[in-house]
């Protein structure tokens, strides 16, 4: 089977850039969200995916951006979002009864042939498998928020996924430039997040802790860890401190001795969360967006 149609589930700060990024590369794609002001905003996302994404694929014309953005379409009518699909990456929010609710809903719309990919940050497939319908066609895609600068896709198994399809999946991300990274045994946070989140964690952990300011943990990680080009508060931007909020909780369950763990939620909850700010896709973050200050010539000065 060719992959051709793709089904982006949850239009997020997540959901929102497999498909903009998948459409660009030649597929078809069309974005589904239960909230019809999620959708709106999803239009208004992808257009501002545009300049990023031009930095990282400079060779795309004008014409193949508009090429790209007119492959996308907007739903919130999954039955007939479903038809026809032969690829579904699914970024629905990080609670395991929403994502079983939309595997069986998916199960009941979607062609038998239909490949579903979770995109979930923190669970292991084999959490959500039953509802699927279909374990040996099921297997988690997980991305990098910024695509366009962090072009991976960790493929993952569970037990039962067949391999064959396994392997169609590296060759489908790798077709679309992404670098295929192949996850043969379920891992919790994937390699990514098992690298990401200790780290992530430390730096806020400081800036809470009123150790430092955020802008010097950054400035630190950017100088000595030569050539990022941000930090990890940045990077806490970047993710959204609701997703941040649920990583914490997940860390403070699995050690529930370390109170630190909800002291960083109730920091962010506190000071930004209650605000209506949750990162760098609201405009404000710990640093304030477009043009943020560790962007700004003379920041590692
Ligand atoms: N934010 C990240 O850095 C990141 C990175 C990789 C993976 N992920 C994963 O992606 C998923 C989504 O995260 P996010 O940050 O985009 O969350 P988000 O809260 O920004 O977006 C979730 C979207 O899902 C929609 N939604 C809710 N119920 C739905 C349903 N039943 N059907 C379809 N859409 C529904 C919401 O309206 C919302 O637009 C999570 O599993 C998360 O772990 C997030």
């Amino acid at each position: 089977m060719k992959i051709q149609n793709i089904l982006a589930l949850g239009c997020g700060t997540m959901g929102s850039q497999p498909g903009f990024y998948y459409a660009m590369h030649g597929f078809n794609v069309t974005q589904f969200d239960i909230s019809e002001e999620a959708l709106a905003a999803c239009k208004a996302y992808h257009r501002r995916y545009v300049e990023p994404f031009r930095a990282a694929f400079p060779s795309f014309t004008d014409e193949d951006i508009d090429a790209g953005l007119a492959r996308i379409s907007y739903s919130s009518d999954l039955e007939v979002a479903a038809r026809d699909i032969d690829f579904v990456t699914e970024s629905v929010p990080e609670v395991l009864e929403i994502k079983q609710q939309v595997y069986a809903d998916l199960n009941r719309y979607c062609p038998a042939h239909t490949i579903f990919a979770t995109n979930t940050s923190t669970m292991a497939p084999s959490a959500m498998v039953e509802s699927t319908g279909r374990p040996e066609r099921f297997l988690a895609v997980h991305y990098a928020v910024g695509m366009w600068d962090s072009p991976i896709a960790e493929v993952m198994k569970h037990p039962g996924t067949d391999d064959a399809v396994f392997q169609e999946v590296v060759e489908f991300v790798q077709s679309s430039k992404l670098v295929p990274i192949k996850i043969e045994i379920e891992q919790p946070g994937y390699i990514i997040n098992s690298l990401l989140v200790p780290w992530l964690s430390a730096g806020l952990s400081l800036v809470v802790n009123g150790v430092s300011s955020h802008q010097d943990v950054d400035r630190t990680w950017m100088i000595c860890a030569q050539g990022m080009r941000m930090g990890p508060i940045g990077v806490i931007d970047q993710v959204g401190f609701e997703v941040s909020c649920n990583i914490h909780r997940l860390k403070a369950a699995e050690e529930p001795d370390n109170p630190q763990y909800q002291k960083n939620i109730d920091y962010l909850e506190e000071y930004f969360l209650s605000k209506g700010h949750t990162g760098a896709l609201s405009g404000q973050g710990f640093y304030s967006y477009p043009d943020p200050e560790y962007l700004e010539p003379g920041f590692l000065k």
